[in-house]
């Protein structure tokens, strides 16, 4: 299927929809009801669905606890001991990693500060950080205070790259240029992989590579991407990046927080870290001793006792990926969000912006539309139509089709709303 082959009309998104080998895997989900019927959902950028796996899955956790007590640790379905070891295996393919250089703890922004602290080393030459010019707020805040914990000035440490005047996007060019040209002075790139407002995948290899080029870190916050492009962070050299599971992975809200470190940092006990007594190697933790060992992968960054009940939706979660399998769902992604933009680009009328690239390789499943006018009463008329998509002003209505769970039915069902009432 191409953009030539797409066709108008309900008859043939249905079509779609039963020659589509992932479509069975709607049903594995719970969808927010509208007059008695599932709400269409493009939200999972945000928040993804709940797996209806997770009630049995969170009841053998229970049961556990109910049953064994400390126990549980040892003992059960899945001893708690090792349970964030449970999720790795599934998470390698899905992040190109290996299990060695992927853990699960905490949440995102508290593991980006974590990240950061262990790769960050400012010293009179070399103290700038590069990121992406409006990147989620809680990056920005994020990289000032790190900058200002070691008693830098923000306006000299951070620099920022900006889409150039009169364009929303970054150029790939520009960012590899500015990274050339910090030089000597540049101790880390930390960017988005995903521009959570513009939908723009960056290239995160030509990234990493300049970066290293100059001698400096590359790190990413892969929130909008884990679960929704495969990625090959090893084999792209990233030294690190952090993401969260509650948005394509499924894992519920504020559910546990991912963590890729490369091999070449994590196998290394000395790579500098703020430890806990869950990233001490194993033969010495209940000895209870002095003196941090820490394990020789990512695990060795983990410092609380592993968070059992916020690691269960993930593996629920993650058992459905396994299924499905994330080369197959992103070739689904790439043609239901290529469609939903095709049928956008028959409606002359409306007077609106496709934000996000146009090459797919360049975005995941996420389009943002920038109306210009009607922004807002788009929002609201699919809410009244059970269509849940989300707005950020000025007009910007962010529409994200996750192929475990959504469509093509549901994305023509989008588009002839906009075609009745706008
Ligand atoms: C790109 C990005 N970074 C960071 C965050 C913040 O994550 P958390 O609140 O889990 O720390 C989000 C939340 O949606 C996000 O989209």
């Amino acid at each position: 299927m191409t953009n030539n082959t797409f066709q108008i009309g309900l008859d043939y998104a249905i079509a779609t929809d039963k020659a589509d080998a992932l479509a069975p895997f709607k049903s594995k989900f719970h969808f927010p009801q509208h007059q008695g019927r599932d709400c269409i959902y493009f939200c999972g950028n945000s928040l993804g669905l709940q797996p209806k796996s997770l009630a049995e899955a969170m009841d053998v956790e229970m049961k556990t606890w109910q049953n064994l007590a400390v126990g549980g640790y040892f003992g059960g379905t899945n001893p708690w001991l090792r349970y964030h070891e449970y999720l790795q295996p599934s998470l390698t393919s899905i992040m190109g990693a290996s299990t060695k250089e992927i853990t699960l703890m905490n949440s995102l922004t508290v593991n980006l500060h974590l990240l950061m602290l262990s790769f960050y080393k400012p010293s009179i030459d070399r103290y700038q950080i590069i990121m992406e010019a409006g990147a989620f707020p809680s990056d920005q805040y994020a990289i000032e205070t790190l900058v200002k914990h070691f008693g830098l000035d923000p306006d000299q440490a951070i620099i920022e790259i900006s889409p150039r005047e009169g364009e929303k996007l970054l150029r790939e060019e520009d960012i590899l240029e500015t990274i050339a040209q910090a030089g000597g002075k540049l101790a880390m790139v930390m960017m988005g992989g995903i521009n959570y407002y513009t939908g723009q995948f960056y290239n995160l290899e030509a990234i990493t590579k300049a970066a290293h080029a100059v001698g400096a870190i590359a790190g990413f916050d892969l929130a909008h991407v884990a679960g929704n492009i495969p990625l090959q962070l090893h084999d792209w050299q990233v030294d690190f990046a952090v993401w969260c599971s509650y948005k394509y992975l499924n894992a519920g809200p504020g559910a546990v927080g991912g963590v890729f470190v490369h091999e070449k940092w994590a196998s290394n006990s000395d790579t500098a870290r703020l430890a806990g007594w869950w990233g001490n190697d194993e033969q010495t933790r209940f000895k209870m001793e002095k003196g941090f060992h820490a394990k020789p992968n990512a695990s060795g960054w983990n410092i609380s006792t592993t968070q059992v009940f916020n690691m269960i939706g993930l593996k629920a979660s993650l058992a459905i990926f396994d299924e499905a399998g994330i080369q197959a769902l992103r070739e689904k992604s790439m043609q239901l969000t290529a469609y939903l933009e095709w049928l956008l680009q028959q409606l002359p009328n409306l007077n609106f912006e496709i934000i996000t690239p146009s090459d797919p390789h360049f975005r995941g499943a996420q389009l943002s539309l920038y109306f210009k006018d009607q922004g807002r009463a788009i929002h609201d008329k699919m809410i009244e139509n059970g269509i849940i998509v989300d707005y950020r002003e000025p007009g910007v209505i962010r529409v994200a089709p996750a192929p475990l769970y959504c469509s093509f039915e549901d994305v023509y069902q989008f588009y002839s709303i906009l075609k009745a009432h706008f």
